[in-house]
């Protein structure tokens, strides 16, 4: 039986370190930020693009797998914010990457995209169609974000990258639970710049160019449906939470991760967090903070691994991995 494991990680954040204090002239404190949402600083673009902190994340991630670009058989770049609306930001980043035997092509599921993005990798990988696939999270929502609104406290721009390789060996993707519910669509959202608002004058004045969220609709969404996603995974693989050596979760903000982790009954210790220095990075927090738990060698052969994310469509879902 082939499965996927993940053979390299990478990651990338703008120089740029924006903390809490900037936020006092909209109204917000830094007390107010850390207490509620975890962050004390998040990285934003002076000029890069969300493909140029995605080449990056993705160039240290095939470098960490022992592979060169040319070795990538598809990338899959999960953003809400592509450089351009056409084409895809994948084309981009194969073209930086120089990955020229690589399909490449965008999934769009904002705060759960490189959860949806790794699950259609490894379904590549399973079927044997490819051997190596680059997902790549990645996003700027400094571009849309109004930094006159109290709301532009919540994102920090940022990537991060793994490469899922083939294998025989028993590690990798135990399973997935994805979810999707449209009705949840305008609780997070922006409204211009496609085809149903296109782009004008009116939808720069109105600032329908921005995000656009229902905060307390959003918390009461993700503590709901998180903890049944996990769940779900767990008793459908028969597992228990205290098998599981970690959770890596999407970020959206420190009260929802320990909601989540009550709800579970999982020691928030367990949970890995790094909202306090990135924010939410979107599509970029779950291959960071994966990235950085490696780094800081902390998993083991034979791990298991959680990862849990929901995000604005709504979208989420839940991977059970073993190390
Ligand atoms: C945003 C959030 C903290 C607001 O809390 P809430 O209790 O649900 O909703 P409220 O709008 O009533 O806000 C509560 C208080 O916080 C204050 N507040 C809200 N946003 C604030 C900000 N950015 N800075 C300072 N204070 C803020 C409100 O003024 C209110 O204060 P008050 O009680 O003195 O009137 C909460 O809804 C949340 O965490 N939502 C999740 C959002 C998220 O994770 N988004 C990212 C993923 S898409």
């Amino acid at each position: 039986m082939i499965n996927a494991y993940i053979s390299g990680t990478g990651s990338y954040a703008p120089q740029n370190v924006v903390k809490n204090d900037f936020f006092q002239s909209v109204g917000s404190s830094d007390k107010w930020i850390y207490e509620n949402l975890g962050i004390k600083e998040r990285r934003i673009s002076t000029g890069e693009t969300t493909s140029d902190l995605a080449y990056k994340a993705g160039l240290e991630a095939i470098e960490n797998a022992g592979l060169q670009p040319d070795d990538i058989d598809l990338i899959i770049l999960a953003t809400a914010t592509a450089d351009r609306l056409a084409p895809s930001c994948a084309c981009f980043v194969q073209e930086k990457l120089q990955a020229t035997n690589a399909v490449a092509f965008d999934i769009s599921a904002v705060c759960s995209g490189a959860l949806f993005a790794t699950s259609t990798g490894v379904q590549f990988i399973k079927s044997g169609m490819y051997k190596n696939v680059l997902i790549i999270g990645a996003d700027t929502f400094s571009n849309i974000t109004d930094w006159s609104r109290r709301d532009s406290v919540f994102f920090g721009d940022g990537a991060g990258a793994m490469v899922l390789s083939n294998t025989t060996e028993n590690k990798g993707f135990i399973d997935f639970s994805l979810h999707t519910d449209g009705t949840g669509k305008e609780h997070f959202t922006v409204l211009a710049g496609g085809s149903e608002q296109p782009s004008c004058k009116e939808s720069i004045e109105t600032g329908h160019h921005y995000f656009k969220m229902n905060g307390p609709e959003v918390y009461k969404t993700a503590i709901d449906v998180v903890p049944k996603s996990i769940s779900k995974i767990l008793s459908k693989n028969n597992r228990k939470v205290d098998e599981i050596k970690f959770m890596l979760p999407h970020q959206p903000s420190i009260k929802i991760l320990k909601e989540v982790a009550r709800r579970i009954d999982m020691p928030f210790e367990k949970v890995k967090t790094n909202m306090d220095r990135y924010a939410n990075t979107s599509g970029g927090t779950i291959p960071i903070i994966l990235d950085e738990t490696l780094k800081n060698n902390q998993l083991e052969k034979g791990d298991l691994l959680l990862f849990a994310a929901v995000g604005a469509g709504w979208t989420w879902g839940t991977a059970l991995y073993k190390w």
